[in-house]
């Protein structure tokens, strides 16, 4: 009976596949949940069985640091919608309108009538270094790669943006006095003129967790956590915040609007929390990084938009999809991921995915699994013949 049982699996794992594969061809609604796919890693799966998992998650927004064509072309004709990335290495090339064109038309437009790009980051938290060169290089990188688009006629489908860290921040509390860093000034207004006329949204990478580690006694961890607490008021607008994610949005809300700027969206470009950390990373741990990124999917799911700006959903992708093993720096790097390398969950926060065992591709609409499914397949046939 082990060989047929065997062979009953694996014809249910054939079905399981070809289930997937009939209800990728359907329109999925997805739960507006975003994904930082990064793959400083060199255990990862392929792109194509990525692409499953994901199908299987309902996820349908994933942003990437660069524009790896392997990933692109593994999304072809599904519905998922792609922020693409300019590393902060090409910035200075990206001020050259030749350069650039080549860019997009070698690394977007191939791409771009099978799968959905739908935004590109130029350059990533550039403040965070104090390399002058790259704080001069960013608007006008962000500028030429706009005008690209714009001569390609493909500016009403593709945004350009940048994504910074919250260290560009002087003041984050309370909200209502968020404020840029005066240094930062000269590089922020005119960027604020850029994303006004663009239409571009501003991009945030916030994390809590630093805020918390750096102050356990101090922060609350339910505040961080988006639990049951009290919150904090802002004495100045009234508004209670029950947790630090959304009055870091806000701050950055009024800190645009200090320079008069009040039509610029606020997006979460990244957020998430550690499973794991060094000794002296106060709260990473899987219980609190399920907390927070279970939490915060509710959030989401509803569409809650933040107490200054209620009637705006958050907009957030979360970092990150994978553990990434080669990731430089504490611990805590290598252990934001949703997913080990393996496909299973870190922890369970209701995101119940599949990621196949075999590799098949997507890439046209024709699809084939492997040989190799289909030689096993094979062997399995043939055991059984011999064993009944
Ligand atoms: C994906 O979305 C579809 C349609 O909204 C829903 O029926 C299905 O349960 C969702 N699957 C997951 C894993 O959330
Ligand atoms: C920038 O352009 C130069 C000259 O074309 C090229 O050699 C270099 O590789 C480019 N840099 C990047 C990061 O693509
Ligand atoms: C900034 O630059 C100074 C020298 O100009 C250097 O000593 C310092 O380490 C740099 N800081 C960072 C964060 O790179």
């Amino acid at each position: 009976m082990a060989c047929c049982s065997s062979f009953l699996l694996l014809l249910i794992r054939l079905f399981f596949i070809f289930f997937t594969l009939s209800e990728s061809a359907v329109q999925i609604q997805g739960l507006g949940i975003g994904i930082n796919y990064g793959q400083i890693a060199n255990n990862l799966p392929s792109p194509s069985r990525v692409s499953v998992l994901l199908r299987s998650l309902n996820i349908s927004r994933v942003k990437l640091y660069d524009a790896d064509p392997n990933v692109l072309v593994a999304f072809s004709n599904s519905n998922v919608e792609f922020i693409i990335g300019l590393g902060n290495e090409y910035l200075e090339n990206m001020t050259d309108p030749i350069k650039a064109q080549n860019w997009v038309q070698q690394r977007v437009q191939p791409h771009i009538s099978q799968t959905k790009i739908t935004c590109i980051t130029v350059g990533n938290e550039v403040f965070v270094s104090n390399d002058t060169r790259l704080h001069s290089n960013l608007l006008p990188a962000m500028q030429t790669v706009y005008r690209t688009l714009v001569n390609l006629g493909l500016d009403k489908q593709v945004i350009v943006t940048t994504a910074h860290s919250l260290n560009i921040l002087s003041n984050s509390f309370p909200p209502s006095a968020g404020s840029f860093r005066p240094d930062l000034a000269e590089y922020i207004q005119p960027l604020l003129n850029f994303h006004a006329q663009a239409n571009s949204p501003f991009l945030i990478n916030a994390y809590p967790f630093f805020a918390y580690k750096d102050n356990p006694s101090q922060v609350p961890l339910e505040y961080v956590l988006f639990q049951p607490n009290q919150g904090f008021m802002d004495p100045i607008t009234n508004l209670n915040y029950d947790n630090m994610l959304y009055a870091q949005i806000d701050a950055v809300y009024s800190a645009m609007k200090a320079m008069g700027h009040t039509n610029i969206q606020v997006r979460i470009s990244e957020t998430g929390w550690p499973s794991k950390g060094d000794e002296n990373e106060v709260g990473a741990s899987p219980q609190n990084a399920e907390l927070y990124n279970g939490n915060l999917l509710k959030r989401i799911e509803a569409k809650q938009g933040t107490p200054a700006n209620p009637s705006v959903p958050i907009d957030i992708h979360v970092f990150a999809l994978f553990n990434e093993n080669l990731k430089p720096g504490p611990v805590s790097e290598r252990n934001y991921g949703l997913y080990y390398p393996d496909g299973t969950p870190v922890y369970n926060i209701g995101l119940q995915g599949h990621l196949p065992e075999v590799e098949f591709s997507f890439a046209s609409k024709n699809i084939h699994i492997l040989p190799a499914v289909f030689f096993s397949f094979l062997i399995y046939v043939i055991a059984s013949l011999i064993w009944v």
